[in-house]
This record gives C-alpha cells, sequence and structure tokens, in this order.
C-alpha cells in the first residue's frame, strides 16, 4: 500500500488525473499493466470514500499483485461485515477475467455514485476485494503476442513456468487421509506459515496469494479462469487419483448452490443447448452451467480447495469464455453477459448463518469453532468473535466450542438468504467450577448448621 501510493503520487498523479479523467465511461479494451494501474487509479480517484489500493506482494519479475478494495471503511475489517475476493489471470493467458474485474471495478463505483440501493447496500455491508492479475508477467507475455490470434499456452505460466493454478499446498491428500482416520477438518495449515515462507517450490505469487488467504477472514471467494464456459466447485482434486471423479466436499450442497448463482445469470453459461467450445470437449459432467472441479478432471495444487482447507473462505472456479484471449470487440459482449453474475454472486457472501462468539461478560472469543451437526467442515470465528458460515436452506444444530468454554448448541432455521443472526455466549469452564465450589460451601455451612457441627 504505502509503497504503491508513493509511487502514484511520486512520479505521476497530476498525469494520471488528467489522462484518467472522472466521466466513469468503462473502457472495454485490454489493460495492459500500466493502463491496468491507471485504471485501478482512476476508479479510487472517482470514489475515494469507499475504495483503496493495495498491493499483496510482487510476481517474479517484480510486478505488484494489486488489490482494489471495495468498502465503506476501506482498510479495515468491520466486526460483523463480511469479507469477499475475486481473483483472476492466475493463468496469465486467461484474459477476461481480468478485464471483468476492472470493468466491475468501474461499474460498482459508478452505481454507488448514482444512488443505485442494490450497489449502496452492498459496499456498505460487504469489503469486496478485487484482484484483477494474479499473473501479471504471463499476461504481458501473452499479449505480446503478434497478431489477434493467442497461443493456447503462452503466458499460462508465471515467468519461472510455474503453472499457479498447481502450486498451491495440495491440502486434498491430507483431508483424504484425516476423513478416513480422524484429524482435523478446517484450516490445515494452522501454525505452518513458516513452512510456506521457507518452502522454494513456491512461486512468489503463490505465497503472496497464500498468506492473503490466511491474514483475511475472507468468507466467499471466486477464481476468474477461461479456455470453458462453466462454474466449477469443489472439491478438485479427486478421491482416487483417477482423472474424472465425482468429488464432493462436505458442503456439496451450499457449493452447488453458488456456482448456480453464479451460472444461472449467465444467459450463456446457464444455456442447456449451449453446444462444447470445441467439437471433442467432454462437457458431460456440466448441468445448468455448473459442475463439480473432480468430475470434469481433477486438479492437484489448485488455489479452489486450498481455499476451503486452509481457511474460512469458500471459493469456486468460473471459466468465462472459450477462447482464453479473444478479440478485443468481443470484451463488451463477455461484460454484457457476466455483469449480474458477478454483482449476484458478492451477494452470497450474505446466506447462512452469521453472528459473534462471545463470553458471558461479552468479551470477543476469537478462533472459536462453530460446528454444524452433519457437516464434516468447521469453521473459525475471526479477532471480534465474528463468524459467517454459508449454508443452504434447511433447519440446522449449530454449535460454538472454544477450549476452556462449555459448547452451546442453537437450532437455527435458515432460508436461502439473507444470512441468519445467532450470537453464542459461552460460559468459561473456570466460572463453572468456581460457581459449583460457592454452591458445595453453600450447602456445606448450610448442613455443618442445620447438624450443629
Ligand atoms: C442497480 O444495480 C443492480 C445490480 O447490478 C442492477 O441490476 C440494476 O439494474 C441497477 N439499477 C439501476 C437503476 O441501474
Ligand atoms: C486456533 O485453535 C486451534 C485449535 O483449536 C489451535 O491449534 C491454533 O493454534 C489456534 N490458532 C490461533 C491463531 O490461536
Ligand atoms: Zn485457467
Amino acid at each position: 500500500m504505502k509503497h504503491f501510493l508513493a509511487v502514484v503520487f511520486g512520479a505521476a498523479l497530476v498525469t494520471l488525473v488528467s489522462a484518467a479523467g472522472t466521466d466513469g465511461a468503462i473502457s472495454f479494451e485490454y489493460h495492459r499493466y500500466e493502463e491496468l494501474r491507471k485504471a485501478l487509479v482512476s476508479v479510487w480517484l472517482q470514489c475515494p470514500t469507499i475504495t483503496r489500493i493495495y498491493t499483496i506482494g510482487e510476481s517474479f519479475e517484480g510486478r505488484e499483485l494489486l488489490v482494489l478494495e471495495m468498502s465503506d471503511n476501506p482498510g479495515t475489517h468491520e466486526p460483523g461485515e463480511p469479507e469477499f475476493k475475486y481473483i483472476a489471470n492466475m493463468h496469465g493467458n486467461e484474459a477476461v477475467g481480468r478485464e471483468l474485474l476492472i470493468y466491475l471495478a468501474q461499474y460498482l463505483c459508478n452505481q454507488y455514485q448514482q444512488g443505485n440501493e442494490t450497489i449502496i447496500d452492498l459496499i456498505h455491508n460487504t469489503r469486496i476485494h478485487l484482484m484483477p492479475s494474479m499473473n501479471p508477467d504471463g499476461f504481458e507475455k501473452a499479449a505480446s503476442q503478434p497478431g489477434e490470434i493467442k497461443d493456447w499456452f503462452v503466458g499460462r505460466s508465471n515467468a519461472q513456468g510455474v503453472d499457479l493454478n498447481r502450486n498451491f499446498p495440495d491440502l486434498d491428500r491430507i483431508i483424504y487421509i484425516n476423513e478416513r482416520e480422524g484429524g482435523a477438518n478446517n484450516h490445515l495449515l494452522q501454525n505452518m506459515k513458516k513452512a510456506v515462507d521457507e518452502n522454494t517450490k513456491l512461486a512468489p505469487e503463490t505465497k503472496a496469494v497464500i498468506h492473503w488467504i490466511m491474514d483475511i477472514p475472507f468468507v466467499l471467494s471466486a477464481n476468474l479462469h477461461g479456455g470453458d464456459v462453466v462454474a466449477n466447485y469443489p472439491y478438485d482434486e479427486t478421491r482416487t487419483g483417477s482423472t474424472h471423479e465425482y468429488s464432493a466436499s462436505p458442503d456439496d450442497v451450499m457449493f452447488k448452490s453458488l456456482a448456480r448463482a453464479y451460472s444461472m445469470y449467465n444467459p450463456v453459461m446457464s444455456d442447456p443447448h449451449r453446444a462444447p467450445c470445441r467439437k471433442n470437449d467432454d462437457d458431460s459432467s456440466f448441468k445448468d452451467g455448473i459442475t463439480n472441479g473432480g468430475a470434469w478432471y481433477s486438479v492437484p495444487g489448485g488455489m479452489q480447495d486450498f481455499n476451503y482447507l486452509s481457511s474460512n473462505c469458500f471459493e469456486i472456479t468460473l471459466e468465462l469464455s472459450c477462447d482464453k484471449f479473444p478479440n478485443e470487440e468481443t470484451l463488451k459482449s463477455y461484460w454484457e453477459q457476466n455483469r449480474n453474475s458477478l454483482v449476484n454472486y458478492i451477494e452470497q457472501v450474505h446466506r447462512g448463518v452469521k453472528g459473534f462468539v462471545r463470553d458471558l461478560q461479552g468479551n470477543p472469543i476469537s478462533n472459536a469453532t462453530v460446528s454444524v451437526e452433519g457437516i464434516d467442515h468447521d469453521i473459525t470465528t475471526a479477532k471480534d468473535g465474528d463468524y459467517w458460515r454459508l449454508l443452504a436452506p434447511g433447519n440446522y444444530k449449530v454449535a460454538a466450542s472454544a477450549p476452556g468454554y462449555l459448547t452451546v448448541i442453537k437450532k437455527v432455521a435458515v432460508p436461502y438468504s439473507p444470512a441468519t443472526r445467532v450470537d453464542f455466549e459461552l460460559e468459561s469452564l473456570m466460572e463453572r467450577k468456581e460457581e459449583e465450589r460457592e454452591e458445595l460451601m453453600d450447602w456445606w455451612k448450610m448442613m455443618s448448621e442445620t447438624l450443629n457441627f
């Protein structure tokens, strides 16, 4: 953050202001690295009270991994307010998502200024993070190819040749063992940040995103790709290691609902008669524009499953276009196809159960466990004791527990939306022991008096 603003202010704020303009028009064209920066700065200048630009680190070649944040209080986590992220362009040659996030930022800023109640509510009640490019080096390489037709692979990997969507720690292998033999069902990298930093196999882009995922209490996310048209949900890696196999996560019902919340609003993705992108493509696992990842093809080391298994964040993967780097003239139509989906998907963060876990004195209990009967995947409370548990409609038993406290279980009815508020007050075992001791003392005193010891 500091570094980025210093560069902007120091070098060229004046020219940026005049070049960017503040008319709010969306420019439906490809943005190279410098243009991407300018586009984000332009949104920030137009909507300074609800935006912030920061960087989570640098690519291998030293380009910044820029994020535009949109919230009524940019820069802070507000207790009780859920956090959402979109990440695009982790495959550098899959360019549509990168552009859509730039257009989305501009659109949200414009609609906010024009008084659109839906967008104002969304920005006031959600902390939204948009990262248009996780692989800016790959994009520059792909975009530098001459001519309109881009190669299917050039620029996919980062500058070291690492495929970033195969580079995350393979936590699926651990969860599949834990399912059989017992063990943690969430936060599998707990207390292992140092091991991440020291792991030389992880690309700088991957490391930066791992820290981001583990540091911010994200609730929901999507990872924007290209090369097909479908919303893909966990697990991406199959249990047996076979190439195609439905691989349900404990939250399969909710993940399907989330994927549909995207595909439904995209007329191309949800079209049951859409022909496969290429004649020989196997789309047999696609239904209503969604697919389980493993059923389509197994991906070990992907970012989607990593989110779910290392943090509280639910992530799906969106394939947005048959062509990875389509002609510039088509970008506007991709925006039109995806605009409502992009907004509707953010709104999914306000589903399920949410609230606070506190002690009897009202102090927040962070890192408490929130579990749902019948779903073998717990989530944990954030710093202020706040939590968000995405759930499909239904009746649930939800439990909050923390070491040294008595567990509390509540019955909850969950509608499609909005999230049901459920707060928990946990009694500490120390207090309970003290109460019991006092009761015993009273009893003893009474007995001694009665019996005239
Ligand atoms: C407000 O934003 C929503 C969500 O993008 C959109 O569907 C709606 O058309 C917008 N309203 C107006 C008046 O533009
Ligand atoms: C959170 O709780 C788990 C076990 O309940 C523990 O292993 C972990 O260290 C805790 N994390 C923090 C940051 O306190
Ligand atoms: Zn991809």
